[in-house]
């Protein structure tokens, strides 16, 4: 889907929400290390990540391959600033459930580019009978909180001291929605 995207100049670029493709894998790479490096709240720690390209390629050719599974990136004007993961496990008791990850550039945060990968997870979802939409966040991570709870996602429990962030333990939210 493309549309216009604002930037904070005022001016307008061209913004595309797609699927992930073989073409992508050097650059999801890179945007997987710069949020590494820029957020405390996603899993790897800076310079933690030693995926290779040629990994991440193997990666994308099996999820478009088996369909499973989706990754959603975000491109504006011809740059992947943000993402959204969908898992799926491939036994019949779970194949309604899929497991979430988003992580967003910082300075393409709060334009509305979380909203429509969720929008645009959800419309994949319906096609393809997921019933679950299912995600762990940290409980300080209040933006990300307001996201999920303002699309419908609710608690459902707490992981204590579930990561070690920084030396400090921390707890996570369970979330879910039903669709
Ligand atoms: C969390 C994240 C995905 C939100 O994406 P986004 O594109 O900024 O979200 P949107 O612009 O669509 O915002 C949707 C809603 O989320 C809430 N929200 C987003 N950023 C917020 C902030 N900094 N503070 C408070 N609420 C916020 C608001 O309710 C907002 O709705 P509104 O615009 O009507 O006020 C993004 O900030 C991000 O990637 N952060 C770093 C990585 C991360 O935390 N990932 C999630 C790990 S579980």
């Amino acid at each position: 889907v493309k549309s216009e995207y604002r930037k904070k100049e005022g001016k307008f670029g061209v913004m595309v929400i797609r699927g992930i493709e073989l073409s992508d894998a050097a650059n999801f790479l890179q945007l997987c290390k710069t949020l590494d490096e820029e957020t405390p709240f996603m899993m790897l720690e800076p310079g933690e990540r030693n995926t290779t390209v040629e990994q991440q390629s193997q990666m994308i050719r099996e999820l478009n391959q088996t369909k499973r599974s989706l990754i959603l990136v975000c491109e504006i004007d011809g740059k992947l600033v943000g993402y959204l993961s969908a898992f799926r496990e491939k036994y019949r008791r779970k194949r309604h459930c899929v497991y979430i990850v988003i992580g967003i550039l910082n300075r393409f945060t709060k334009r509305g580019i979380g909203t429509q990968l969720f929008d645009r997870l959800e419309q994949w979802g319906e096609a393809e009978k997921i019933h679950r939409l299912e995600l762990t966040v940290m409980v300080h991570n209040t933006a990300a909180i307001a996201l999920y709870k303002k699309i419908g996602f609710q608690i459902e429990g707490i992981k204590r001291h579930s990561l070690l962030v920084d030396r400090t333990f921390v707890d996570e939210y369970d979330m879910a929605k039903l669709i």
